[in-house]
């Protein structure tokens, strides 16, 4: 998020150092409201994970066989995204990783998120690192990397879990031969067992999985609802207490972030970040203690934040189509046809080979669903009917999102 700088109070033509020195001392001088800002980042693991009992008690029920001796099932995590999956394996697996430590019951673990580490080597090559099994970065085939690792845990005599979160990242992409690897790893042991727990908030990529592999993985399936406004407000209320000193907050802001996330899809990140975002303006205007407008600010800027990230990862082609528009907001009635021809100036101007009218006609659907543009079907009375379209999203946004690329740019003018 780009931080207005507060310059209240700073003359002009002071100097570096000291207006650094009064920003300093205006950070200083104002009420703390963080105790530990820590508890509110992605990657917490708080110890209280409220209305996710049933969830944890399921995945210890499970795992809990390594203690008389036989491998824990596969297990297949499902739900919407923020929903907890992630945070509740984690802390059950720590739980018991760190329960048996220094005992006669050999567990080792292995976290891996897919959609970072995303090949059959990577994944390979971080599941060898966490049992000292060395591979190369690279230049090993698979193969040979696989029946490294195998030999290496089977020495090990261990029960080894592998969480393999945003597990579909791996089939998306094609090269998920580490899931036949891994699902039938424990043919081939003879003193290890290997078990899976594949988390994914893609609820349809099951059907993009082999039926085999699928069927191992699913050995037990943990299902994930999206949280209600009463369970965000108490999984906020918990971190809140972890997070802020005393009076910095109340539950008006805490209600509203709740209700916020729990319209959307329930999701507790989203939540979570409205909170700390919120705590942070409170915080950057030196108020004590964080309110309800706060929140609603936080709201627009989170929300900005994702319409930069949505405009700078679109095509070319829709960056050109957008900047079109742009430059006919002045007129009346913007046409499809109108907005091809800005289009086609533009693709000149860079150089670019335009595409078709119909291509065009079809990205600007694209950018109607995703909000950015505004299509609308107007009548001609008896010439028919044609599409009117304008801007979904301010001009100041797009500006922000594009005048630092050196393609579009140029082109902003
Ligand atoms: N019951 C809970 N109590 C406390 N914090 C929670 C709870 N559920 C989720 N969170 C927090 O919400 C955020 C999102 O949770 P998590 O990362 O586990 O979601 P996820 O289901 O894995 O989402 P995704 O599918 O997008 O990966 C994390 O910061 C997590 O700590
Ligand atoms: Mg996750």
């Amino acid at each position: 998020m780009r931080v207005p700088v507060e310059t209240k109070g700073c003359q002009l033509n002071r100097k570096g150092d000291q207006l650094l020195e009064h920003v300093l001392d205006q950070y200083l001088q104002a009420p703390n409201i963080f105790k530990n800002r820590e508890a509110l980042r992605h990657d917490f693991i708080p110890n209280s994970l409220p209305h996710r009992e049933a969830q944890i008690e399921r995945l210890g029920r499970i795992l809990a066989s390594i203690t008389k001796g036989s491998r824990p099932s596969n297990i297949f995590v499902y739900g919407k995204p923020g929903t907890g999956k992630t945070v509740v394996v984690k802390y059950v697996l720590n739980w018991f990783v760190k329960k048996y430590q220094g005992s006669s019951v050999r567990l080792r673990a292995c976290y891996v998120n897919c959609r970072v580490v995303n090949t059959t080597y990577r994944v390979l090559f971080q599941l060898c690192n966490s049992i000292d099994a060395r591979i190369p970065f690279t230049g090993l085939a698979s193969d040979e990397a696989y029946q490294r690792f195998a030999k290496r845990l089977d020495q090990d005599e261990s029960f080894f879990v592998t969480v393999l979160d945003e597990i579909d990242s791996l089939v998306k992409r094609g090269d998920d031969a580490i899931l036949y690897q891994l699902t039938r790893i424990n043919l081939e042991l003879r003193s290890s067992r290997v078990s899976i727990i594949g988390i994914s908030n893609d609820l349809y990529f099951k059907e993009y999985l082999d039926p085999r592999v699928l069927s191992s993985l699913s050995e037990e399936e943990i299902v994930f609802k999206p949280y209600t406004a009463e369970e965000l407000r108490d999984i906020l209320t918990e971190r809140a207490k972890l997070a802020f000193v005393k009076d910095a907050i109340s539950d008006g802001p805490i209600n509203l972030c709740a209700a916020l996330a729990a319209a959307e899809h329930g999701d507790a990140r989203r939540a979570l970040d409205l909170l700390r975002v919120a705590a942070e303006l409170a915080e950057r205007e030196g108020a004590g203690f964080v309110e309800e407008k706060h929140v609603r600010r936080a709201q627009v800027a989170i929300e900005q934040k994702r319409t930069l990230e949505v405009l700078k990862s679109l095509p070319l082609h829709s960056k050109f189509i957008l900047i079109g528009v742009l430059s006919l907001t002045n007129l009346p009635n913007v046409t499809t046809g109108a907005v091809y021809e800005a289009y086609k100036r533009l693709c000149k101007r860079t150089g670019t080979d335009p595409l078709t009218q119909r291509r065009v006609s079809g990205l600007i659907n694209e950018l109607d669903m995703l909000g950015i543009l505004n299509v609308r079907l107007t009548s001609l009375g008896r010439y028919g009917r044609t599409k009117k379209i304008g801007l979904g999203t301010s001009p100041d946004v797009i500006r922000e999102a594009y005048i630092d690329d050196a393609w579009i740019g140029q082109l902003l003018g």
